[in-house]
C-alpha cells in the first residue's frame, strides 16, 4: 500500500469558510489535517463557480481548475446548509459540476447546518445525488441542527459530542479513502 498522502477537498453549501456551513468544513478538514492528509477548501465566494448551462460556464477558468483539483483528490469532506428541506442551490450547483470522471469510487463525508430541528434530509439527498456520481459516501453522518448555538465566540464547537462525532466522520472517510485507493494498486 503506497505511504503517499490523502488529498482531501472540502466542498460547503454556502459562500465563505466563516459561514456555519464553511466551518463545519473546515473543523473537519483541520481534523484530517492532524491526521496526515493534504487538505484544500474550495472557497466558493473567492472563486465563484458558475450555473451550469449559463453562457460561457463551459469555458470558465475557476470550473476548469475546480475539476483538476477533484480529479486530483482522493476523498471529500462535504456540508451543506438544510433550504427548505434539502441541500441549498450552491451546495446542487457545485456538485453539477463533477461527474463520475472526477469523483467516481472516492469516499465522501456528509455533514448539514440547519437553523431548526436536526434531521437527516439533505444528508440523505446527498447520498442519493452521489449515487449518480458513482461516489462512497461513508455510513457516519453528522448533522447539526440549532446551529447558531453550535459554535461559541471563537468558532469551537460548544457541544464536545458534535467534536467526536465529526472525528469518527473524519477518521471513517480516512479509512476509506485508504482502502478505495488500494483497489487502484
Ligand atoms: C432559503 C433558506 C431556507 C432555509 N430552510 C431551512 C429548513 O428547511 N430547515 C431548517 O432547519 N433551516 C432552514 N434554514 C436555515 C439554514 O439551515 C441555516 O441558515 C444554515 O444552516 C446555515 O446557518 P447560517 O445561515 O447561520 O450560516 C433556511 C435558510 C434559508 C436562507
Amino acid at each position: 500500500m503506497s505511504d503517499a498522502k490523502i488529498r482531501i477537498l472540502g466542498l460547503s453549501g454556502e459562500y465563505r469558510p466563516t459561514s456555519k456551513s464553511g466551518m463545519m468544513v473546515n473543523h473537519a478538514l483541520e481534523y484530517a489535517r492532524s491526521k496526515g492528509a493534504d487538505v484544500t477548501f474550495w472557497d466558493c465566494n473567492e472563486k465563484p463557480l458558475p450555473f451550469v448551462g449559463e453562457d460561457g460556464c463551459w469555458d470558465n477558468a475557476n470550473v476548469k481548475e475546480f475539476q483538476a483539483l477533484a480529479s486530483e483528490s482522493d476523498a471529500f469532506l462535504v456540508c451543506s446548509p438544510e433550504y427548505h428541506g434539502t441541500m441549498s442551490g450552491v451546495m446542487k450547483n457545485t456538485f453539477d459540476w463533477l461527474y463520475d470522471k472526477h469523483v467516481g469510487g472516492k469516499a465522501f463525508g456528509l455533514m448539514s447546518t440547519l437553523g431548526g430541528i436536526q434531521n437527516a434530509n439533505t444528508l440523505n439527498h446527498m447520498r442519493i445525488m452521489l449515487r449518480w456520481l458513482h461516489a462512497w459516501p461513508v455510513p457516519e453522518q453528522l448533522s447539526v441542527g440549532h446551529v447558531k448555538d453550535a459554535f461559541d465566540d471563537d468558532g469551537q464547537f460548544t457541544d464536545p459530542k458534535t467534536v467526536e462525532r465529526l472525528h469518527g466522520l473524519v477518521d471513517s472517510v480516512l479509512q476509506s479513502a485508504v482502502m478505495l485507493n488500494s483497489r487502484d494498486e
